[in-house]
């Protein structure tokens, strides 16, 4: 992609373009390098709050995707907008039953 749309990773505007994609890319690695029993055990309650960030994909993502196939969209893209709106209703339900737990509990 880089290579094909001419991106260079040595100017810094690449970075404020892609930011959505760049930071998405951030998260990831993050996430897949602290996803191993060692780190649970070294982070203690900051493991959870730093996979918390999975949660900014859900928004990042879509407006990655959106915002750069604007009016060129390929076969791919409504898969990945499909992907992206079943992952946003997961979430909504989640917190919704969430919401409905703490009330429950008198919270
Ligand atoms: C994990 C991180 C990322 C994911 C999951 C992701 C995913 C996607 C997806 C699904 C599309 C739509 C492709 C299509 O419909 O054909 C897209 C488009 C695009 N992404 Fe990303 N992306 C990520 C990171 C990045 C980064 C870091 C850059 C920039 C260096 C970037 C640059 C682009 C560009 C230029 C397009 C438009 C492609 C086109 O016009 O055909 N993405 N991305």
């Amino acid at each position: 992609m880089l290579w094909q749309k001419k991106i260079t990773l040595l100017d810094f505007q690449t970075y404020i373009n892609y930011f959505q994609g760049f930071s998405s890319i951030t998260i990831l690695t993050i996430l897949a390098i602290t996803s191993n029993d060692f780190s649970v055990k070294r982070l203690k309650q900051n493991w959870k709050k730093l996979h918390k960030l999975t949660y900014l994909l859900i928004f990042l993502l879509p407006w990655h995707i959106l915002d750069k196939m604007n009016g060129h969209w390929t076969h791919i893209t409504p898969l990945a907008v499909l992907i992206m709106t079943i992952n946003l209703i997961l979430f909504l339900q989640r917190k919704s039953i969430e919401q409905i737990q703490a009330q429950g509990k008198g919270v």
